[in-house]
Parts: C-alpha cells; sequence; structure tokens
C-alpha cells in the first residue's frame, strides 16, 4: 500500500473555496438581502437629506431676504425682479446676506434689563451700577468720575451722525445674537439707553439714521449710572456673584454693568481688569459663540484714565464697530453626515453575525471535522477561511463606499478615501478575528446568531445615544471614552463619527474634510492603535484556544469550576475492577482476541490496520441520570487488507466506537491505533490515511 500523503496547500484552498462558494450559492437569497441592506440604508440617507434640503437648508428663513422690486406687473404671481439684501432681511435672515461694506455700528455697552435691577421695583429708578476698585483709593474715585460724561453731548459741529453720539455712553439691554451683522441693540423694539450720572426728567430723545442699508429710528433715554467704589477685587467678585441669576431663572438682580480693577495703576502705568456684562444661556450644548459686547467698557476706561492725565479736554473717542465683509452664505447642515455613524456602524457590524453563524454551523453540522478526516489541517482551515471571510468583506465595503458616493453621501465623498479604506479594512480584519474567537464559545448557530444581531442593533444604538452624548460632553473625562472605545462596537463608531464630523463642517464652513494631516488631531489615531492590538489580541487568543480544544485538554480548563465531578482516575479503576469480575462469562473469542491485542500491542507489529485494546465510552450521567456505559471495553483487531463489518442492535455502541475511531469524541479508557498511530495522541496523522462515509448520508 502507498503510504498516504497529505494533499498539499493548493489543493486544499482550492477545495475549501469550492465548499465556502458552494455554500453562498446556496444562501444566494441572503447573500442579496446583505448587499441590499446598505445601499437600501444609503439610499434612505439620502432622501433624509433631500427632505431636510427642502425643509430647513433652502428655507426662506435660511437666506437672505428678499422683496420682489417688480409689484407682479406680470400677474402671474411670480416675481421677476428681486431685490436681495440686508434691508429686506429679517434678524436671522440678516446672517445669510453678502456684506460687501459693512455698515458702521454703535459701539454700545451692554447692561442688565431693568426688570433684573432690583432697585428698580424698590424706589423706581433703575441705576446701572459699575463698580471700581484698585489700589489707590484717590485714584480710583477719580477715574470713575470720568466714565460718564455729565449730559447728553453731542458734537453739532459735525455731520458725523456716529460721531456726535460718540462722547456719551450708549448702552442697551438687548441680548446678544451669533452675529454682529444686524445688532438686535439697534434692530430690535428696545431702546437706547444714555448712561448719565444724574437723570434730569423728560430726557427722552429720538435719533433717525438713515444710511441705507443701516436705517433706524431709535428712541434714547436716560438711565442714571452709579460710580462705586469697592475696598478690593474680592469684594466686588462677591457682589457680582451674588447678583447672579440664581437656579430658578427668575432671580436675576445682577444690577452690575461693568466693574473695573486698576491694580497698580498709577500716572506712568494703566494696569486694569474688565468685568463685563453678558447674558449668560447657561447652554453649553450650543456650539455657536455668541457675540460679547466689550469695546465699549474698554474705551470708557481708557477714556477716563485719559482724562485722568490730560484733563476734561482729551478724549478718545470711539465712532463706531464695523463687521468683517463678507461673501453672501447659506445654511448647509448636511443631516446625512450627522446621522450617517448608527447607520454605517450597522452597515458594517451586519457582517459580523453572517461570519460567526458561517463558522458556528460548521461547528455545529460537524463540517469542520468531516473536513479534517479528509485532510483538511488547521492552518489551512484558518488562514483560508479567514482570506475568504477577508475578501468577501473588502468586497462589501468596496461597494458601499463606491455606491455612498455614487449617490452623492457627503460622508463619503468628503473625506479621504484611503484613510477610510484603512479605517474599514482594519476594521473588518478585526471582526473577522473577533468572530473567530467568539465562535469557539458557540455550540449553535441559531443562539450564535441572535447573539450576532443583538450585538449589532445594540451597538449602533448605545452608539448614536450614548457613546456620542459622551464623546460630545465636554465634563466625561476622555480616559473614560478611551476605555469605552475598547468595545469594538464603539471603536467603530468613533471612526465614523469623526469621519461624520469631519464632512459636516466641511459641508457647513469649507473647512476641509479629513485627510492624513487630519490624523493626530482627529480620534482616530486613537482608534486605529485600538483596533489594531484587539485585532492581534484576538488573533492569538484564537489561536491559542483552537490549539488547545484540538489537543485532548479541556479548552477552557482553566475557566472550569474546579469543584464539578468528572470521572476521576479512581472511578475509572473502580469501573475496571467490575468488568474484570464479568470477565468470566465472557465468550471464548473474545477472550481470544484480547489475548491477540495485547500481543499485537506488545510487540508493535503495524500489520493490522485498526487495533483497539480495551476501548471504553462512558457518558457523563445528567440531570440526575447514571453515568451511560456506551461501549464497554472493546478489543479487537482488523489486518490490513480486510474488509471489517460490524453488526449490532440500538444501543450497541457501534456509533459511538466509529465517533472514537474518527475523533469526534475522546474514549474515556482504553487506546486505539491506525496503522500504529494512536487516535488520542496523532489524530492528525491518521486523517491522512482516513476517509469518512459520514452516517447520515
Ligand atoms: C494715589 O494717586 C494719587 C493721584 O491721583 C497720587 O497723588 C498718590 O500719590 C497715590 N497714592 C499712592 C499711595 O500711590
Ligand atoms: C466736532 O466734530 C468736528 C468734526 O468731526 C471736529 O473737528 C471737532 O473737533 C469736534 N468738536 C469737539 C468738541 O470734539
Ligand atoms: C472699606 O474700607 C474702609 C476704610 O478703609 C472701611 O471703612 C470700610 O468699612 C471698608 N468696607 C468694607 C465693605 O469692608
Ligand atoms: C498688573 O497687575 C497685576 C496684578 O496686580 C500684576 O501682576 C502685574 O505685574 C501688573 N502689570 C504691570 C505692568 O504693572
Amino acid at each position: 500500500m502507498a503510504k498516504p500523503v497529505a494533499a498539499s496547500f493548493l489543493t486544499q484552498a482550492n477545495a475549501l473555496f469550492k465548499k465556502n462558494l458552494t455554500y453562498q450559492k446556496r444562501n444566494i437569497w441572503s447573500n442579496v438581502r446583505l448587499i441590499v441592506i446598505p445601499l437600501y440604508l444609503c439610499v434612505v440617507l439620502v432622501c433624509i437629506q433631500a427632505v431636510f434640503d427642502s425643509l430647513v437648508n433652502n428655507s426662506v428663513d435660511n437666506q437672505c431676504g428678499c422683496r420682489c422690486a417688480d409689484d407682479d406687473k406680470n400677474g402671474d404671481g411670480k416675481c421677476e425682479i428681486k431685490s436681495c439684501g440686508l434691508q429686506y432681511s429679517s434678524q436671522n435672515q440678516a446672517v445669510f446676506c453678502a456684506f460687501p461694506n459693512p455698515p458702521p455700528l454703535l459701539p454700545l455697552l451692554h447692561i442688565p434689563p431693568s426688570v433684573n435691577r432690583d432697585s428698580c421695583q424698590r424706589t423706581g429708578s433703575c441705576p446701572v451700577t459699575i463698580l471700581v476698585t484698585g489700589n489707590n483709593q484717590s485714584l480710583g474715585t477719580t477715574l470713575s468720575e470720568n466714565l460718564l460724561s455729565t449730559s447728553f453731548t453731542v458734537n453739532s459741529s459735525s455731520d458725523l451722525f456716529l460721531r456726535n453720539l460718540a462722547y456719551n455712553v450708549l448702552s442697551t439691554t438687548s441680548e446678544t445674537d451669533y452675529t454682529n451683522y444686524r445688532d438686535p441693540g439697534i434692530y430690535s423694539d428696545l431702546p437706547i439707553f444714555n448712561i448719565q450720572p444724574q437723570c434730569t426728567p423728560a430726557t427722552i430723545l429720538s435719533l433717525s439714521f438713515r444710511q441705507p442699508p443701516l436705517e433706524f429710528h431709535k428712541e434714547v433715554r436716560c438711565v442714571q449710572g452709579l460710580n462705586l467704589w469697592r475696598n478690593n477685587s474680592l469684594e466686588v467678585n462677591d457682589e457680582i456673584f451674588k447678583g447672579f441669576r440664581k437656579e430658578n431663572h427668575e432671580e436675576i438682580i445682577n444690577e452690575v454693568a461693568a466693574a473695573y480693577d486698576l491694580l497698580n495703576t498709577d500716572r506712568n502705568k494703566f494696569n486694569v481688569t474688565i468685568w463685563y456684562y453678558t447674558t449668560y444661556k447657561g447652554d453649553l450644548q450650543d456650539w455657536r459663540v455668541k457675540y460679547v459686547r466689550v469695546p465699549r467698557s474698554v474705551n470708557m476706561v481708557s477714556n477716563a484714565y485719559l482724562q485722568f492725565l490730560r484733563g476734561p479736554g482729551t478724549k478718545i473717542l470711539f465712532d463706531f464697530v464695523k463687521e468683517m465683509p463678507k461673501q453672501e452664505t447659506r445654511l448647509r447642515m448636511d443631516m446625512a453626515s450627522l446621522i450617517g455613524p448608527i447607520f454605517f456602524t450597522w452597515v458594517i457590524l451586519l457582517l459580523f453575525p453572517v461570519i460567526l453563524t458561517s463558522l458556528v454551523y460548521e461547528k455545529q453540522q460537524r463540517l469542520r471535522i468531516i473536513m479534517k478526516m479528509h485532510g483538511l489541517g488547521d492552518a489551512p482551515y484558518w488562514m483560508i477561511s479567514y482570506a475568504y471571510f477577508l475578501a468577501i468583506s473588502t468586497l462589501y465595503i468596496v461597494c458601499l463606499m463606491i455606491f455612498g458616493s455614487a449617490i452623492g453621501l457627503k460622508f463619503f465623498r468628503f473625506n479621504d478615501y484611503t484613510i477610510q479604506f484603512m479605517f474599514y479594512f482594519l476594521y473588518i480584519n478585526l471582526q473577522i478575528s473577533i468572530a473567530f474567537l467568539v465562535s469557539s464559545a458557540f455550540s449553535k448557530a441559531v443562539t450564535a446568531s441572535v447573539v450576532a444581531y443583538i450585538y449589532v442593533f445594540g451597538s449602533g444604538l448605545l452608539g448614536a445615544f450614548l457613546f456620542q452624548f459622551l464623546i460630545e460632553s465636554l465634563s466625561f473625562p476622555r480616559r473614560w471614552i478611551f476605555v469605552m472605545e475598547l468595545y469594538p462596537g464603539f471603536s467603530l463608531y468613533r471612526g465614523l463619527y469623526e469621519f461624520s464630523q469631519y464632512a459636516f463642517q466641511r459641508n457647513l464652513n469649507g473647512r476641509d474634510g479629513m485627510k492624513w494631516k487630519d490624523f493626530r488631531g482627529s480620534a482616530m489615531d486613537e482608534v486605529f492603535t485600538i483596533i489594531i492590538v484587539e485585532w492581534v489580541v484576538a488573533l492569538v487568543a484564537t489561536y491559542y484556544i483552537d490549539r488547545v480544544s484540538s489537543s485532548s485538554k479541556d479548552t477552557f480548563a482553566f475557566l472550569k469550576n474546579p469543584f464539578k465531578l468528572s470521572p476521576t482516575p479512581q472511578m475509572l479503576s473502580f469501573q475496571k475492577e467490575r468488568s474484570d469480575v464479568s470477565v468470566e462469562m465472557e465468550k471464548l473469542d473474545v477472550i481470544q482476541e484480547k489475548e491477540t491485542v495485547k500481543q499485537l500491542i506488545f510487540e508493535r507489529s503495524k500489520n493490522h490496520g485498526i487495533v483497539c485494546d480495551n476501548l471504553k465510552k462512558v457518558y457523563q450521567g445528567r440531570d440526575g441520570n447514571p453515568p451511560k456505559l456506551a461501549v464497554c471495553g472493546l478489543s479487537l483487531a482488523v489486518p490490513s487488507g480486510e474488509c471489517f463489518g460490524m453488526l449490532g442492535p440500538n444501543g450497541a455502541g457501534k456509533t459511538s466506537f466509529i465517533n472514537m475511531m474518527t475523533g469526534l469524541v475522546k474514549p474515556s479508557s482504553g487506546s486505539a491505533f491506525v496503522q500504529g498511530l494512536d487516535i488520542c495522541k496523532d489524530m492528525d496523522k491518521v486523517y491522512i490515511s482516513m476517509g469518512v462515509c459520514p452516517q447520515h448520508e
């Protein structure tokens, strides 16, 4: 007989690929479903974006305001000539208008609304307070007298409207907005206040300003300003703090419009700290920063200092502030990018149940051991399976990227393709190795698939509704974010989140999408490291577990309950004694066969194809049943070239015997040799010369 030779790697690979392809062909519909899901989700995202565009991005409120100029001459309800610009815009629309020549704006001081100044209710007059402190009280008092002009002063020889007002400290109680192109202090209905040390009654003036596009008509009222000296900055701080709004929003009693700490200011140096008033919404989640009205408070104290040095005739006038000119802008919020991460997390994780179920199915149906019997080694099995799943996954994500870009998802288009591909590619490697690792814990394909799908949808939902919230929360420690990213579903989510943010920002304000230079700035470096390290760890762990489980040792020996009863050597020897007692009842030919086997083993003869020595199989008792003895001490010797048939009634132990000989189960005691190779130790070599036709075929 020719010595059996293991099949070459190529032959094995070829066979396994054929098997996998057959498997895929049989499951063609679940494959089609798998491909259709990402395409479907991409289309859903595009539709959401289209709806969002028409409702928000392109809505009239979110573009520069316009007015129809032709008064509908054709009578068809359509506007032929439109005039657009700041003058036709509401407060919200103004933000989007072009400002080729920004209008000069009054530099207003921001003061607390009168309802918030508690002295209002008590005395009827509502002074605003300006606190002054410093190292030198006499200097501080002099400066604070210079802060405000005593009357509403207008330079009558100047035709410049704003210059006229620059002598006074004009102020507003209106809140600021996100942009300053249309200062609500001017455009709202609230009056402008002129702060003076003393108000004479009926000092209500009317201001009209017509210089398109800046046109307004305003009432200027007098409000009393109190300049109060405080002994030190702690007192000032304390007073402001106490006046700050309380938990219930009504109790705002802050009267302080500004406060100055003059520190060591003297004739030779001007050193000042300024507290300025602003409305605080407590909206940390609001990523847009509101404007603050600081310039006027700086000018006030500088002007006061200059007058202290040079006398009352010298003034630093603050005429106006002007925004930077800007192009017309549009609101471009890419909703699809913002909600993309949860969708794409699902899409990519969807491969996980497919891989896991396929692996567990092979185990459950004992396909793997049968393939092993037909000569498939462990190494080729893992390598080829890995390569196969990697090829499928790569194809899947490439399809996703191409399709997503093709139908216009900015999520894919705006980020560098190589960094995206690297990320997905690394992640699918991790995913496959984790599926390999986890597959050893499951014995039923159904359980595995249920658990895997829970993992898929749970990860997406937790990512979007918990993890993302924590990433965006500034107070949540970064190291805990890192710890959370160790969970593979979250590391995937984090990567997708970064892509989505870069795409969103690029669409919104033209910043660049993610490029390799942003690798460190974003959390990508962290995510890549985690994925690579986990990938290596999962591979090593899989290798170890597979080694251990294919040798006779128990896979999770180190995890097993040490107190659980397992057949101990004493129990086995006890059983042996009992069977020895029954020897006397055995038939003569049985005893003869046993003698032959003993002789053969003693001689280490290789002439016999199969030699079994006192082979036993005891199935452990379950649910209180006694242990079941399936094969009780079988000894036989089959010479090479002989055809051996085994007959017996149900339950005689034929299947258990064959299962032991083919390596499906381990014998409880005894030994057996195929071509002189021990089935307990050299099963891999035995497989080279063995062919098995399974029972159910
Ligand atoms: C405080 O300032 C005044 C000028 O206003 C100056 O004459 C005086 O010497 C200063 N006092 C101290 C202790 O520096
Ligand atoms: C008033 O304005 C004119 C022109 O801007 C300027 O020349 C003049 O000095 C101003 N008068 C005062 C008192 O500042
Ligand atoms: C501030 O200082 C003055 C004199 O140095 C003192 O009379 C006054 O009580 C102090 N004010 C407070 C609130 O401590
Ligand atoms: C301004 O005041 C601060 C605080 O007292 C001090 O540390 C700093 O040296 C001063 N600067 C100058 C130029 O005196």
